[in-house]
């Protein structure tokens, strides 16, 4: 309870310096409560939990393996739980300052990493094996290493096939099915996904320091 609240003045009193009226900040203090709150007790099966990571509602998570979720990290499950397993001898890795919209699935029954400061949209489902073999349904294949690397945006509605690699700074289209490597800072979209765009690293908005769910640092 103390660390809830300690976490949740620390965020207020960064809050109070953008002029937000009382009524404002208290409607802050009474969500960053329950975000903090929330994530000490909905990802207590999680193995290291980083510090000030926030749940927006309760996910569904379900550890056989190991997980870690890097601190400054955001799950929000509003209308629809996020979905995160783990298997046994598995591997799942979320990075610090990452957002996780609602209805995201991941499925790690080998090895998932999501770099540092990930977004990624509603229903998005990343998965490192495709769960049944196409003549053998009741075989799950073995599982491929599944990579996103850091600052990387997926849209909603996107599949991230079993052993891609998502390069560093990419953005993935709304609706993608991604079954081939992505190379760094490449915009790409469709079914299967295909590069659309080149984006230039320059032009990247990223001050020192930059946390898009509000440091604690
Ligand atoms: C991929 C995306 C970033 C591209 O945005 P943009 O740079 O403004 O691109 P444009 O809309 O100018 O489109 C450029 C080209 O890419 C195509 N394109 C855009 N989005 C696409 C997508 N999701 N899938 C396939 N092709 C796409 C366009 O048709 C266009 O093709 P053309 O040049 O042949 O006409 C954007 O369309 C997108 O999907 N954003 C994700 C939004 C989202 O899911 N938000 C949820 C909350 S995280």
């Amino acid at each position: 309870m103390k660390y809830v609240i300690k976490r949740a003045l620390t965020m207020l009193r960064r809050d109070t310096k953008k002029g937000l009226s009382p009524r404002a900040l208290l409607r802050r203090a009474a969500r960053y409560s329950y975000e903090i709150g929330g994530a000490q007790l909905w990802l207590r099966d999680v193995n290291e939990l980083g510090r000030g990571v926030r749940c927006y509602h309760k996910p569904r998570v379900v550890n056989d393996g190991t997980m870690r979720i890097g601190r400054n990290s955001l799950l929000r499950s509003i209308l629809v739980p996020i979905e995160l397993t783990c298997a046994e001898g598995a591997l799942l890795e979320i990075g610090e300052d990452c957002f996780i919209n609602y209805g995201v699935s991941i499925g790690c029954t080998k090895h998932i990493s999501i770099g540092d400061r990930c977004r990624i949209g509603p229903y998005t489902m990343i998965i490192d094996t495709p769960f049944h073999d196409v003549y053998d349904r009741l075989k799950r294949p073995e599982g491929q290493s599944t990579i996103i690397e850091t600052d990387v945006w997926i849209g909603a509605k996107v599949s991230i096939m079993p052993g891609v690699t998502i390069g560093h700074g990419s953005v993935v289209g709304t609706g993608a099915v991604v079954t081939k490597d992505v190379p760094a800072y490449s915009v790409v979209g469709g079914v299967p996904a295909k590069i659309i765009d080149t984006l230039d690293p320059d032009k990247f908005v990223m001050p020192p320091g930059f946390s898009p769910n509000r440091d604690l640092r």
